[in-house]
């Protein structure tokens, strides 16, 4: 399903989520491992506040592990506990209640203290379309739940689930919307299947992605391709290269640039190429 976000539907999603969290301890606040800056919520830290937050970093699998890393430091500065997670195939998923128990024992300590009894976390996803938060929770509950499918905010028929031996997860998760007003992220946004391919141009999401693959990863780009392209050729040189390696071609013997375009973004988005970061830490962590 397609998303829409008008500025109504906004205000309606931010309200929604901002009145669930009041049932929980804990945030898990997920990011595409891929561009942990740029599939945040523009208003997340305005949305969640002081409650205890844990960063899911999700499909670590797809993603530059040295780079991702650098982005905890960020996240830590900012009071949350990093951790990350390949929600797909199920790794990683035990440090999700240990992190949740470390950033709630302050409170829970309180709680007892006070004589309150104990009990269990409660906890909620919250993340932008596509991020992976049905698949986690799925995952977690270690059974079919939430249906993968999008509606802005929050559904109303809840339920806790039970997950480990201290947590409780909110069965559907809290959608907020993507940075998409920002060009450049708009393009990782798409290059990472965040957003519907119909809002941007993809031949400037492909564009994008070839770039940043020529900058940070040139050797697996060739071998990938199994081409030899001067590092500073031009789009075009590229375009054609790769087309008339893969045979994507149309009347005339001319390289169909319709299909190359959509090559490159399905490969660079299925991780086919490389696993990459497109979020730099040393460009973006002062922003
Ligand atoms: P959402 O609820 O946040 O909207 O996201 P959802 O769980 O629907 O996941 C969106 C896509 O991301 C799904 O792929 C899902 O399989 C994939 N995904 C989720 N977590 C991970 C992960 O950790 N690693 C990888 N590699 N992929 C992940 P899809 O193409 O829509 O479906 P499918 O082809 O996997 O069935």
């Amino acid at each position: 399903m397609v998303i829409q976000w008008f500025p109504g539907h906004m205000a309606k999603a931010k309200r929604e989520v901002t009145e669930q969290l009041k049932k929980v301890d804990v945030v898990f606040e997920l990011v595409d491992a891929r561009i942990p800056l740029s599939s945040r919520n523009p208003m997340i830290d305005e949305v969640i506040q002081q409650k205890p937050r844990v960063v899911i970093f999700n499909k670590k699998d797809m993603s530059h592990l040295k780079e991702m890393e650098k982005w905890y430091t960020f996240f830590k500065e900012k009071g949350a506990y990093p951790v990350a997670v390949d929600a797909k195939h199920g790794k990683g998923l035990k440090q999700v209640e240990v992190a949740a128990i470390e950033v709630t024992k302050e409170k829970f300590e309180r709680e007892k203290a006070k004589g309150l009894k104990p009990r269990a976390i409660r906890a909620m996803i919250v993340g932008i379309p596509n991020v992976g938060k049905s698949t986690l929770i799925n995952k977690l509950a270690k059974r079919t739940i939430a249906q993968t499918g999008n509606k802005p905010g929050v559904t109303k028929q809840q339920q806790w689930i039970k997950v480990g031996q201290s947590l409780q997860l909110l069965d559907t998760p809290g959608i907020l919307w993507p940075k998409f007003e920002d060009q450049l992220i708009g393009k990782k946004l798409s290059l990472t299947g965040a957003i519907k391919d119909s809002i941007v141009h993809l031949d400037e999401v492909a564009i994008y992605g070839l770039e940043f693959l020529i900058e940070h990863d040139y050797e697996g780009l060739l071998a990938h391709y199994k081409i030899d392209v001067p590092r500073d050729a031009d789009n075009i040189e590229w375009f054609d290269a790769i087309g008339r390696k893969r045979g994507l071609l149309q009347r005339g013997n001319e390289v169909d640039y319709e299909a190359v375009i959509e090559l490159i973004i399905h490969e660079i988005r299925n991780a086919k190429i490389g696993t990459y970061c497109f979020d730099i830490y040393d460009e973006l962590s002062a922003q």
